[in-house]
């Protein structure tokens, strides 16, 4: 095992039969999760159950954001219920985001609440999404529209489950990396990736080691001063997020979430540098940090894209007040800014290459 254990978050190379131990207390626990994943790591997190004699039983349910979905939660729910899990029991929630957010809140819901360990196996979950509490479901109206914050009583994240991952979601979950590296708390993250390029680009599990807990140390001290969104410190984790959420939502851009990211924390160094927040030199290691993991820096046929309809797109991200919020570096850190100048957008457009 490498990697240091903070709390109960551990993470390292090997860790995934931790779960055993951390669950030892409990009477029956249910792993949920998805065929392709628990054909590859079910067994070894059920032997790790069956050594300390905790009764658990697999539920399967199905894979992307369809599933993720009310209808999944109800299927998880009754299958716990015939299960016979009761409320001091547990659910272990094994995969990537979907099922961190699916199974998580079905825990938060079930009997009022049960206790959740978040056992993610992509770069993304195990860097962000298994970490800090918010889980939900997506509405045939929004994504994440249903859900709760429902913090995990542990986290294992385990490296050596990323070498199965498909190469493109590897990849994209480097984004959200990427995101950490730019914050201001991101030295650490920054210099793996600019030292172990080759090494993080090959998922060197020891390396990923050191760059997931770096990662998730800084979200551990983000969540911890803001847990619940309200003040405004947790919204510093959407940096890159505002433009990369414009480019999900007006679809058909063939990008993972990850690599909107990429391409929206370019958008947010050019903006910046544009309000003269930044300079330059810091604006180009928004495209250059991204574009050495081989992440997109320009939205794919960018130039067919209307400006002003993803303006409008950022105007009705929930996460907006009303008019356009981004998140932008500065001289006193991440701050939101309202309404930036519409020269300044446009330089921020021309950065990623959308629009004419
Ligand atoms: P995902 O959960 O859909 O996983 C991607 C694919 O990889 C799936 O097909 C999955 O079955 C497969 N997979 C998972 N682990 C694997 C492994 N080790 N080997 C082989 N295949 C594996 O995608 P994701 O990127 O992990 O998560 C995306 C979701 O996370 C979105 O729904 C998003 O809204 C959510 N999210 C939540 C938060 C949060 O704070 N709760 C933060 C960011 C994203
Ligand atoms: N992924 C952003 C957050 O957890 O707040």
């Amino acid at each position: 095992m490498t990697g240091p254990r903070r709390g109960d978050v551990v993470v390292g190379s090997g860790v995934l039969d931790q779960v055993g131990e951390l669950l030892a207390d409990r009477r029956r626990v249910a792993v949920v999760s998805q065929p392709v994943v628990a054909d590859a790591y079910a067994a070894t997190v059920c032997s790790a159950l069956d050594a300390v004699r905790v009764q658990h039983e697999l539920v399967l349910m199905g894979d992307g954001e369809q599933a993720k979905s009310l209808a999944t939660v109800e299927d998880l729910c009754r299958r716990f219920a015939r299960g016979g899990l009761l409320r001091n029991d547990a659910v272990v929630a094994l995969g990537g985001g979907v099922v961190g957010d699916t199974a998580g809140f079905a825990a938060a819901v079930y009997h009022r609440g049960v206790d959740v360990v978040q056992v993610p196996t992509t770069l993304l979950a195990q860097v962000d999404s298994a970490v800090g509490g918010k889980t939900g479901v997506n509405l045939p109206e929004g994504k994440n529209l249903v859900g709760s914050f429902h913090r995990p009583v542990a986290v294992v994240a385990d490296t050596r489950t990323l070498t199965t991952l498909p190469e493109r979601e590897y990849r994209s979950g480097l984004g959200e990396v990427v995101k950490y590296a730019l914050m201001p708390a991101g030295t650490a993250v920054a210099a793996l990736l600019d030292e172990k390029t080759d090494a993080v680009l090959g998922r060197d599990p020891s390396v990923l080691s050191s760059l997931v807990r770096a990662c998730v140390d800084i979200k551990l001290a983000i969540v911890d001063a803001d847990p619940e969104e309200r003040t405004g410190v947790r919204a510093t984790l959407n940096l890159g997020h505002t433009f990369a959420h414009a480019l999900e939502t007006a679809g058909g851009y063939d990008l993972y979430h990850g690599e909107a990211v990429a391409v929206g924390l370019v958008f947010a160094g050019a903006l910046a540098e544009a309000l003269e927040r930044i300079p330059a030199v810091d604006a180009a290691r928004y495209r250059a940090l991204p574009a050495s993991l081989r992440l997109p820096v320009t939205v794919p046929n960018g130039d067919v894209l209307d400006r002003e309809a993803l303006l409008a797109l950022i105007r009705r991200d929930k996460k907006a007040k009303g008019g356009i919020t981004f998140v932008l570096p500065g001289a006193r850190g991440l701050e939101t800014v309202d309404d930036p100048p519409l020269a300044a957008l446009h330089h921020a457009f021309d950065a990623v290459g959308v629009g004419g």
